[in-house]
């Protein structure tokens, strides 16, 4: 505790510094960074992040005391509690809750922090600021229609319209290209899942949970990450197996998370069998509407049907070069050129596409799954 007190003071300094409140002065970087981009679909402009530090009184008070009928969510890493500010704003203040050390827990404080303190896009969860008093907290604005997951799995409510499924695909992908290619820095996500992309009150899905997020220098390829952390059914075989992670990364969890969206399937259950596994046969034999959710029975769309499972075919390749970028599956899922021709593997690469979840069953599984309440 002492070390907590100790460290969070210097914390304290650095978060009451002038210059620590320029927060991301990524404007200028960022314009420079978007001339590369391959394709820059969005016209609107970024947001300057601001956040500031809020008091543990500020905490307690809007969450009730940290009120059991305030608790929102609880994943592998933290508990989530609704709050209500004194100016009526609501938000989401995430208490971190895996670490056993003091030490620990600043680490993945700081990590976090890291990134969201740096990010600001209408698709990714808008950070408001921290607490640093007593505990370490993260504050976030709430987002009132709780996570993909809850609403697409939530048995006792209506099934998820097409398209809103439809909707948070388009803006899950605006807000991965951003992380990948928008903001100051390259971030890497490392655990896109449908209980981290949550839906504000209008329903524009938001990119949460930034636990494991990495930055990546432009000039490195990739880099090698120990332990592997994530969630099991989401993670490309080359990190899964090499712990190698880059863009590809996402673009491999994506796959699964469309896969997701259009079947109402989890990536694991119960039954040992993947989506993954699932789904590749119907992707492969181009029967794509046996891969609808069956609550949605004739209300979908079947082209875009047909652009969604093409892109998560292309994502979900064991060979990370033949994926796509996040450029480029904003490109298709905004109406671009569908041709095979262009995505046409080697016949010799198509021999390793049998890669799939279920061979690795007896490599282990990594770590953590996070869940959250009411999903
Ligand atoms: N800003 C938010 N608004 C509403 N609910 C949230 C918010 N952030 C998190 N939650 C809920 O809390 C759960 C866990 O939060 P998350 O940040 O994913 O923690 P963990 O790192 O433990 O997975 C989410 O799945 C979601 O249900
Ligand atoms: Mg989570």
């Amino acid at each position: 505790m002492k070390q907590l007190f100790l460290r969070s003071r210097s914390l304290r300094r650095f978060f009451s510094s002038p210059s620590s409140r320029r927060c991301a002065e990524e404007n200028g970087s960022a314009a420079a960074r978007r001339n590369s981009v391959e394709h820059e679909p969005e016209a609107k402009p970024v947001r300057k992040p601001t956040w500031r530090c809020f008091s543990y009184e500020e905490m307690h008070r809007a969450t009730n005391g940290f009120h059991q009928d305030n608790l929102v969510g609880r994943g592998g890493y933290a508990e989530v509690y609704r709050g209500e500010l004194d100016d009526g704003r609501v938000i989401a203040v995430k208490r971190l809750t895996r670490a056993v050390t003091d030490e620990q827990k600043e680490k993945d404080f700081l990590t976090e922090l890291g990134t969201v303190g740096h990010v600001s896009h209408p698709n990714v969860t808008a950070f408001l600021g921290c607490c640093i008093d007593k505990d370490l907290h993260l504050i976030f604005e709430f987002s009132s229609l709780g996570s993909v997951s809850s609403n697409l799995h939530n048995a006792n409510s209506s099934p998820m319209a097409w398209k809103l499924r439809y909707k948070t695909a388009v803006g899950t992908a605006r807000g991965l290209h951003y992380l990948h290619k928008g903001c100051q820095r390259r971030i890497i996500h490392r655990d896109i899942k449908s209980s981290n992309i949550l839906l504000s009150a209008n329903f524009e899905p938001q990119i949460s949970d930034f636990g494991l997020a990495k930055w990546l220098p432009s000039e490195w390829t990739h880099r090698a990450v120990a332990p592997i952390e994530g969630t099991f059914g989401c993670l490309a075989p080359e990190y899964f197996t090499h712990g190698i992670v880059d863009e590809k990364t996402d673009v491999f969890a994506f796959g699964v998370f469309i896969l997701e969206i259009i079947s109402g399937r989890k990536p694991v259950d119960g039954s040992h069998k993947s989506l993954l596994s699932w789904a590749r046969p119907y992707l492969n034999d181009g029967t794509i509407q046996l891969l609808i959710d069956t609550r949605l029975g004739e209300d979908y769309d079947i082209d875009q049907l047909k652009r969604l499972t093409f892109i998560a075919s292309l994502c979900i390749r064991a060979n990370a070069t033949w994926r796509p970028s996040m450029a480029e599956v904003l490109n298709l899922i905004e109406g671009g050129d569908m041709s095979s021709e262009r995505w046409k593997m080697p016949e010799e690469e198509k021999e390793q596409e049998f890669w799939d979840l279920d061979d690795l069953d007896d490599c282990g599984t990594p770590t953590s799954s996070s869940s959250s309440m009411g999903s």
